[in-house]
């Protein structure tokens, strides 16, 4: 008998920037991810990516293939609202209606994310984050997804790990005004994006009643690096600000008074206007939808050094509080972060039992290069190892309990890394092209989708090789 639910949520995940390509096609618009160019050398942009945009029928055919019950993808903003708020364009909005009947007719179910680092361009030019202007820009944005959308998807999710971004600068402050901002600016934006997603909770819950909509950060358990009661101090200080700053706000309602402590103290403290915090209280999500790459380990730090910004999963330290330092007890990937299946466990445990909310992975997996043979197959026995290591941690925390609801890793189909190109591979769905030849996109079943197919097949009792 099978430990998870008869109708869990298994799929995959990917984000429009990243996977759809046709960067400026049927009338769309341009992103901040469009116009960025600090790529390091010899890495791909994101104008053609995956070429999703043509071949999402074939796709979404493959991902039928493996049995997917569910398939998380994010809506390009500039491909509905070209120029961030006001007209809205049509064929935007029939190519997400085309990928959601297509899902529907497999009977997979789609999975929203409304914004997935993938700004307007023009709302960046004026503010960005910064300007509360934007808020109201997203939640008209919101309202025309629920519109359009809110009759046939179940599941919506607000903003991809706006936590990632406040600790990457220029992600979530835009590329040049991180180059000059202040701390405290980072915090502000981060404030503007809860009230944005406060609305969304309510006007989703007003225009699409049968849907759900929650949050979704990158959570991760966080371990003292000693028995040391100072280290063990560091991991609170870091689980407040990473973690629970994030959650604590949507499901209680309050800001984290952990967090904002150590906000005082680096001068970061947000401005909250009048109103702010009843709307922040007054708007509930409905489950937590989570991505779950790997844990962090810390100590105290011991000296005035302040490091922000650099990889999402590496190197923060705030003197005073918390310094991230390697776990000697993990494995890492090829590309330097670290392995913890045993640290999903201990996630889903401590998430669940502060919030009491259903779950939804939305992200976790493993980048690597990958390697086409000649005759067309791709043996990533290293993937189907982590995951199933990282299947057995899960299906413990929900025998003990966890009310997860779904398991939809990165990514579904091979697609262009936030900044390490399309060399660092995550999918199911080999897509042949290199940073700089294009070549047809063709997609290649890779050996952990046979593998993923049978855990499907049998709902996680055979993760066998
Ligand atoms: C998550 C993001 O942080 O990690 C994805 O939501 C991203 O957009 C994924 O691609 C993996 O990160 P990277 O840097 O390897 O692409």
């Amino acid at each position: 008998m099978s430990k998870l639910p008869k109708d869990f949520l298994w799929g995959a995940s990917t984000s429009a920037y990243q996977v759809e390509g046709a960067w400026d096609t049927d009338g769309k618009g341009k992103s901040v991810q469009d116009v960025k160019t600090s790529f390091p050398q010899g890495v791909t942009d994101f104008k053609v990516a995956s070429d999703h945009y043509n071949h999402f029928k074939e796709d979404v055919a493959l991902m039928a293939e493996m049995g997917f019950k569910s398939y998380r993808f994010s809506i390009s903003w500039t491909r509905i609202l070209p120029n961030g708020v006001g007209e809205v364009n049509q064929k935007g909005i029939d190519f997400y209606n085309q990928l959601i009947d297509e899902l529907l007719k497999y009977n997979i179910k789609p999975i929203v994310t409304i914004y997935h680092f993938d700004l307007p361009e023009i709302l960046d030019n004026d503010g960005g984050w910064m300007n509360r202007k934007t808020i109201d820009a997203f939640e008209e944005f919101s309202r025309i997804i629920f519109e359009n959308f809110g009759d046939r998807v179940e599941y919506f999710q607000t903003i991809n790990e706006q936590n990632m971004m406040a600790l990457v600068p220029a992600a979530i402050l835009g590329v040049e005004r991180a180059k000059t901002a202040k701390l405290k600016d980072i915090y502000q934006c981060n404030h503007h994006m809860f009230l944005a997603s406060a609305k969304a909770y309510n006007l989703c819950h007003k225009i699409a009643p049968n849907a759900k909509i929650g949050p979704a950060p990158n959570i991760t358990a966080i371990y003292p690096n000693s028995n040391k009661p100072e280290d063990f101090y560091a991991a609170l200080n870091l689980s407040s600000l990473r973690n629970w700053f994030y959650l604590d706000l949507p499901v209680f309602g309050v800001y984290n008074k952990t967090a904002m402590n150590i906000l005082k103290k680096i001068d970061a403290v947000f401005e909250i206007q009048p109103g702010d915090m009843d709307l922040l209280s007054n708007a509930k999500p409905d489950f937590i939808a989570f991505n779950y790459y790997t844990t962090a380990t810390v100590k105290m730090p011991q000296d005035n050094e302040m490091v922000v910004g650099g990889d999402q999963q590496m190197g923060a330290k705030i003197p005073g509080f918390f310094e991230q330092v390697e776990n000697n007890n993990l494995s890492k990937t090829q590309f330097g972060w670290e392995i913890d299946p045993y640290g999903f466990k201990n996630t889903l445990i401590e998430m669940y039992t502060r919030y009491n909310l259903p779950l939804l992975l939305t992200e976790n997996g493993l980048g690597a290069y990958d390697e086409l043979t000649p005759d067309g197959k791709v043996h990533d026995q290293y993937r189907i190892e982590f995951y199933q290591k990282h299947f057995k941690y899960m299906i413990e925390a929900v025998e003990e309990g966890v009310d997860l609801i779904g398991y939809n890793p990165w990514s579904a189909i091979d697609l262009v890394s936030t900044h390490e190109g399309i060399k660092k591979r995550y999918g199911f769905i080999y897509v042949d092209r290199t940073e700089d030849d294009l070549k047809e996109c063709k997609r290649y079943r890779k050996d952990s989708f046979y593998w993923y197919k049978k855990v499907i097949e049998t709902n996680g009792e055979d993760i066998s090789n």
